[in-house]
C-alpha cells in the first residue's frame, strides 16, 4: 500500500491541505496506487449536493473481492485473513487464510449463481457472528449481488420489513446462534418473516447449532452439501465503480428504516484508507472490532477495511459477559490483539465489573485501542486508557456513520494528540462545518452547531433504497447544498471536534440508533393504548435507554399496569428487537402538545433526567397543566 500512511502531524496536516485544496487529485493518487482495477475511471468525481448526487471514479471497473482477497494470495495465501473465535471459549478457534477465504468465498458464488441470484439482485443475510456471515457477504459482492445484512437480534417484524423494502430474492441463515449461554432460534423467525415475503425464493441455511428446524421444501436448504459440490474457483463479476455493494438499514426519526445503498468503488477506497490510518495496522497484527457485521462498524472494519489492507481480522461469535467478565480480555490475550476497537456501552458495563476480571490476563500485546457508536464520557474513556491501554495505548474515539461508510473524524493514533471525549480532527477528504439555527456557518473555534459535511468524500451513501426523495429531504434539504449528519458538535479551542449528540428524534442506545416514531408505532398498536411518546434518558451503561409515556384508552385504565408494562415491552420486542425495549413506562392522562398538535419533548426529555429546574416557555401549549401531573408521577 503506497501513499496511504500518516505517520506524523506534519504529514496529517499536508494530506489534509492537499485533500482539501484539490478532492479529485488527492483521491484519484490514492485509488490509482493502492488497488486493482479493471479499467480506471474517466473522472474522479461528479456531484451536485442539491439533487444529493455524488458519483466517484466514473466508469472505472473493478471487484471489491479482488481486492480483498485474490491480489493478496501470491504473498500472503498461508496468512490468516479471519480468526473466528466462537461464544464457547471451550470450542477451538479457527484460523482461515486468505486461501481458504478464497475458496469459500468462490464456493459460496457458484452455489449462489446456482440458485439463481445475479448481478443486482437483493440477497438478505441473517447470520450470527460465524464465519459464513463474512464469507456470504464477499460472495454476493463476488458476484455482483446487493448484501442486505440484517442484525440476528432483529425480530421477525422487523426482518420482513427490510426484506420487503429491498425486494430481496434469496435469505442466508442458520438454523440458530449461540449468545452467551442462550440459543437463539434463528431459522423460527425467518419462518416467520417470510410468511410475508413473497419476493425470497430460496433460503441457504448453515448448521450452526443443530437444533431441529422446519425447511420448506423447494425454498430452504442446507448450505453445507452445497458448498461440498461446488467449485473452488470463480471468475469475480466485473462490476463498476457506482454499482451498489450493499444496502444497509439505519432508522430514521420517522417512518420505516432507512435502506441506505453503498456502491463499490468509492466505499472501498475510503474503508481502506481509513483502515490503515486509523488503526495503524502493520503486516503482522491481528485486528479486533468487536461490533456485528450486522452493523456498519462490522461491514467497514470487520470485513472490507481488514481485508482490503491484507490484515488478520478477529470475529467474535459471543458477548463481552460470557462465561464471565473477563471474556474479552480473555480473547485479547488468548490472540494477540493488537488494536481493539469496541463502543463505550461495552466499556462502561465491563468497568463496572471487578477490576481483577481484567488483571488476570495479559494484555500487553495491545497498540492502541478505539470508540466507537456513541459519546464516550469522560470516567469510560479514562478507565479504558488506565485499565486496557496501561496509559501506554492511544485511543481513538472516532465518529461516523452508516450514512457515511467510513470513520470521518478520529485522531490518527501516534499522530495526533487525544482529548477525552473530543473525536478531534476530520481526516483527509473530510471537510465538517458547524451551523447555526439560522442556517450560518459558525466560524472560528469555541463554538457549536449542528455538524454537516460540505464536500462529498468517497464513501458517503448514494441513496436510500427506493427512495431518493426522502435521501434528499433528511439529508440534503436543513442546510442546502451540505451533508446534514443529524448531530451536534462543539470545536475547541485548537478545532478539535466533540460530538454532543444527536438533535433530531433518533436515540442511541447501547450504540444501536433507534427512532422514536417506529418504537411509538409499535406500542399503539397494543389495544389498550391510545397515544405514546418516546425519549432518552442518560443510562450510565446503555448510554441513553427508554422512556416512554403512555396515555391508554379507558378500557385500559382497570387493568393492572404492571401486565401492560410487560405487554408493550413485548409488542416493542415483537416489531424491533429487544434491543428497543424500555426501561421505563409511565402511563399518564395527556402529553404536553403545541397548539398545532405536536408533542414537546423537550419537556418530556427533561422530566425523564429528573431535572424539573426550567421548562422554558410552555405558553405555547394547548394543555399545561398536563406538565406538573407527569412531573408528579415521574418513575425515577
Ligand atoms: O450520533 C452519532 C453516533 O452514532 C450515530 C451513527 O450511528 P450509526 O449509523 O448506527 O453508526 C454507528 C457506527 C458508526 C452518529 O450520528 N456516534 C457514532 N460514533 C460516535 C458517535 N457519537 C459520538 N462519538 C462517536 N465517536
Amino acid at each position: 500500500m503506497k501513499s496511504y500512511s500518516i505517520k506524523n502531524l506534519e504529514q496529517y496536516f499536508k494530506q489534509y491541505k492537499k485533500s482539501v485544496q484539490n478532492p479529485e487529485k488527492f483521491w484519484n493518487k490514492i485509488a490509482e496506487e493502492n488497488f486493482v482495477w479493471y479499467q480506471k475511471w474517466n473522472k474522479v468525481l461528479a456531484y451536485d449536493m442539491t439533487e444529493a448526487s455524488i458519483k466517484w471514479f466514473l466508469n472505472a471497473k473493478l471487484n471489491i473481492t479482488k481486492n480483498c482477497i485474490d491480489r493478496h494470495l501470491s504473498k500472503r495465501g498461508n496468512k490468516t485473513a479471519i480468526i473466528f473465535e466462537p461464544n464457547n471459549p471451550n470450542e477451538p478457534a479457527q484460523h482461515i487464510t486468505y486461501l481458504d477465504l478464497y475458496e469459500r468465498v468462490c464456493k459460496l458464488s457458484n452455489v449462489l449463481k446456482e440458485q439463481g441470484i445475479r448481478k443486482g439482485d437483493r440477497v438478505c443475510i441473517y447470520l450470527p457472528m460465524i464465519p459464513e456471515l463474512a464469507i456470504s457477504v464477499l460472495a454476493c459482492a463476488r458476484i455482483g449481488a446487493i448484501h442486505s445484512v440484517v442484525f440476528a437480534g432483529f425480530s421477525a417484524s422487523a426482518l420482513t420489513t427490510r426484506i420487503n423494502d429491498s425486494d430481496c430474492k434469496m435469505v442466508i441463515t442458520s438454523d440458530g446462534g449461540f449468545r452467551g449461554d442462550k440459543t437463539i432460534d434463528l431459522k423460527t423467525i425467518v419462518n416467520n418473516a417470510l410468511d410475508k415475503c413473497p419476493c425470497v425464493e430460496k433460503v441457504l441455511v448453515v448448521k450452526r447449532t443443530n437444533t431441529t428446524v422446519e425447511m420448506k421444501p423447494g425454498r430452504d436448504f442446507w448450505l453445507a452439501p452445497l458448498m461440498e459440490n461446488a467449485l473452488a474457483d470463480h471468475v469475480a463479476e466485473i462490476m463498476d465503480a457506482e454499482d451498489p455493494l450493499f444496502i444497509l438499514y439505519t432508522s430514521g426519526s420517522t417512518g420505516k428504516p432507512k435502506g441506505m445503498m453503498h456502491t463499490t468503488g468509492g466505499y472501498m477506497v475510503y474503508t481502506a484508507y481509513t483502515f490503515k490510518n486509523i488503526f495503524q495496522y502493520e503486516e503482522n497484527d491481528v485486528f479486533w472490532c468487536t461490533a456485528d457485521i450486522g452493523w456498519i462498524t462490522g461491514h467497514s472494519y470487520i470485513v472490507y477495511g481488514p481485508l482490503l489492507n491484507g490484515a488478520t481480522t478477529l470475529m467474535f461469535e459471543g458477548i463481552p459477559s460470557y462465561p464471565d467478565f473477563g471474556r474479552f480480555w480473555e480473547v485479547v490475550e488468548k490472540h494477540k490483539v493488537n488494536q481493539f476497537y469496541t463502543a463505550p456501552t461495552a466499556i462502561r458495563a465491563l468497568a463496572k465489573e471487578n477490576v481483577s476480571y481484567v488483571e488476570k490476563h495479559d494484555l500487553s500485546s495491545l497498540k492502541l485501542l478505539g470508540t466507537v457508536g456513541e459519546p464516550i464520557n469522560e470516567e469510560a474513556w479514562h478507565w479504558y486508557n488506565d485499565h486496557i491501554g496501561k496509559k501506554n495505548c492511544p485511543i481513538v474515539d472516532t465518529w461516523w456513520q452508516t450514512e457515511t461508510g467510513g470513520i470521518l473524524i478520529s485522531p490518527i493514533p501516534f499522530v495526533t494528540p487525544t482529548k477525552p471525549t473530543y473525536a478531534t480532527l476530520p481526516l483527509p477528504g473530510i471537510q465538517p462545518v458547524l451551523m447555526d439555527e439560522r442556517r450560518n456557518e459558525v466560524e472560528g473555534n469555541l463554538s457549536s452547531g449542528s455538524l454537516c459535511i460540505k464536500f462529498p468524500w468517497p464513501s458517503i451513501a448514494r441513496t436510500i433504497w427506493g427512495d431518493h426523495q426522502r435521501y434528499k429531504e433528511t439529508y440534503f434539504k436543513a442546510f442546502p447544498g451540505k451533508y446534514f449528519t443529524g448531530d451536534g458538535a462543539l470545536r475547541d479551542e485548537v478545532g478539535y471536534y466533540r460530538i454532543t449528540g444527536r438533535v433530531d428524534d433518533v436515540i442511541i442506545v447501547s450504540g444501536h440508533n433507534l427512532g422514536t416514531a417506529p418504537i411509538e408505532d409499535a406500542i399503539n398498536e397494543h389495544p389498550a393504548v391510545a397515544e405514546s411518546a418516546i425519549v432518552g434518558f442518560s443510562h450510565d451503561v446503555k448510554g441513553n435507554a427508554l422512556y416512554g409515556f403512555v396515555i391508554l384508552k379507558e378500557e385500559g385504565e382497570s387493568r393492572v399496569r404492571e401486565n401492560l408494562s410487560k405487554e408493550i415491552n413485548q409488542l416493542i420486542s415483537d416489531h424491533i428487537g429487544p434491543i428497543a425495549k424500555l426501561d421505563k413506562i409511565q402511563f399518564v392522562s395527556g402529553l404536553p402538545k403545541t397548539r398545532s398538535g405536536k408533542i414537546m419533548r423537550r419537556i418530556l426529555r427533561k422530566i425523564a433526567e429528573g431535572d424539573f429546574s426550567n421548562f422554558g416557555d410552555i405558553s405555547t401549549l394547548l394543555n399545561p397543566e398536563v406538565v406538573e401531573e407527569i412531573k408528579n408521577g415521574r418513575i425515577s
